[in-house]
């Protein structure tokens, strides 16, 4: 904590990721929707930590910098990657000096908690001693991660594995990369780092044993949970976090009420709501902004983003995007809703059904083959099989709007701008170029109005 109550980090995020072999940053590599880096901003955040400085580099700080901004924190460049002790250097640089605590955390862990950063912080706030708090986590072996090495209990140093002899690789206690360090004695020791190691890197674990030179303390703080500090060094270990945090997510929806038949196959992101009792069939995926209510029933085969879905409604193997859909509606198989749908209470949309910018009322029925695009339908109204909004004219796009209670017969191909009445009726394969007052039948190419039967 600095002297004016803020808690302050440093996020290294420089290195050049090489064992991902891309030419994206390794930081900025997704899981479950999000960069990695996003889950440690999120829970420094959530930790309470108010001033964050992301050490990054010129090849990618326009893409870092945005995402530190979204959670109050900058971006600082690192000019040369010449290791962890060189980054957090850079870091310290573009921080004011003030007294008390600072953690130190990499940003290619994005399964970490906050409870783990509160845990460093309260270990070197306990006494005037600490140099700094370490978090360890003891981890199966074969582990690319550095040794905590002990002299009895107390920390000697972290061996990174490279430069391990055979004993020291032995020794399954891991330097989990989560530091709270007494910000004073941090700066006191940052510039006698050397790079006399396998990576020819000034290592900031090597800050250990100055520190013990020092005088001060250096205290582990041990996470039960090994999996929770993963490192993300190249695609196998980012595929293995996804699934620990795929399934992490699932199983709060879980005990939330929802039913998961199968979470190995139930593709999920932070900060969905989903309704208990809902319950979601395998191969579907729910991202983005997406709320649903109670009761829903939701897959198999199925990708849902920025959606807000209502209690009862059911999607079955389709895909639906930045739609709003009220309470019953049914969808699917293989319905196709793009983008800026609305649909009201009831609405049933059946196989083989695209919809774009089109807003369904109430108990509107398009149940076979159609293309409603920048469109509008009234309440109960009925869209015939294979009917199409020809919305777009080479140039422009247009509007059609459908009254409510219409029926739009089979294979209709409705000529935007193009306004059908309330309680209208076009006939099977009308070509309808001219709006359609209220109650008008109409039919054929071009559509006519039909003559009125007699009495009618
Ligand atoms: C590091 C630790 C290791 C620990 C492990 C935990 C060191 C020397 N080693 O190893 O003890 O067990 O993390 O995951 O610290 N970075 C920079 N600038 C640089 C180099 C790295 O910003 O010049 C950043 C990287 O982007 C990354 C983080 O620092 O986010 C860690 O670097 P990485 O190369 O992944 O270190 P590890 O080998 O995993
Ligand atoms: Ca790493």
């Amino acid at each position: 904590m600095s002297a004016n109550g803020t808690v302050r980090a440093v996020v290294l995020a420089a290195g050049m990721g090489t064992r991902m072999k891309s030419s994206r940053a390794k930081v900025l590599h997704e899981i479950c929707g999000r960069p990695m880096l996003w889950y440690t901003l999120r829970a420094l955040a959530a930790a309470g930590v108010g001033d964050t400085v992301v050490v990054t580099s010129t090849a990618i700080d326009s893409d870092v910098a945005p995402l530190a901004a979204a959670f109050g924190a900058r971006s600082v460049i690192q000019a040369h990657q010449h290791g962890t002790g060189d980054a957090v250097r850079t870091g310290l640089r573009a921080l004011p000096a003030t007294a008390g605590s600072i953690v130190v955390a990499y940003g290619d862990m994005p399964l970490v908690t906050p409870e783990i950063f509160t845990a460093a912080l309260a270990a070197a706030n306990a006494d005037d001693a600490v140099g700094l708090a370490l978090t360890t986590a003891r981890m199966p072996l074969p582990s690319g991660f550095g040794r905590v090495i002990r002299h009895g209990n107390a920390v000697a140093k972290i061996v990174e594995e490279r430069d391990c002899s055979p004993q020291e690789r032995a020794v399954d206690e891991m330097n989990a990369g989560i530091y709270a360090y007494d910000e004073a004695s941090l700066r006191a020791v940052i510039d006698d780092l050397r790079d006399d190691n396998a990576q020819r890197e000034l290592y900031l674990t090597d800050t250990i044993e100055l520190l013990i030179r020092a005088g001060r303390s250096v205290v582990p703080v041990a996470c039960a949970d090994y999996r929770l500090v993963l490192g993300v060094n190249d695609r196998v270990e980012l595929a293995a976090a996804r699934a620990i945090l795929n399934r992490t997510l699932c199983e709060a929806h879980m005990r939330g009420g929802v039913t998961i038949v199968d979470p190995a196959t139930t593709y999920l992101e932070p900060d969905l709501v989903i309704g208990a009792d809902s319950v979601v069939y395998p191969n579907t995926s729910i991202g983005g902004q997406t709320t649903i209510g109670a009761q829903a029933v939701l897959g198999p085969n199925s990708r849902i983003s920025n959606a807000v879905i209502g209690d009862g409604v059911r999607i079955t193997e389709s895909v639906v995007l930045d739609t709003r859909i009220a309470a019953h509606v049914r969808i699917g198989p293989f319905a196709h809703l793009r983008q800026g749908n609305v649909l009201g209470a009831d609405v049933q949309i059946g196989n083989f059904v695209e919809l774009k910018n089109a807003t369904l009322h109430a108990g509107a029925k398009a149940n076979h083959l159609t293309y409603l695009g920048d469109a509008e339908v009234g309440e109960g109204a009925n869209i015939g099989a294979g009917t199409i909004t020809c919305n777009f004219d080479g140039i422009r796009k247009h509007r059609t709007e459908i009254g409510a209670g219409a029926f739009i017969g089979s294979n209709s191909t409705l000529v935007a701008p193009l306004r059908v009445g309330a309680g209208a009726l076009t006939g099977g394969g009308a070509v309808v170029i001219r709006d359609v007052a209220d109650g008008e039948r109409v039919a054929g190419n071009p559509a006519h109005p039909l003559a009125k039967k007699a009495g009618v």
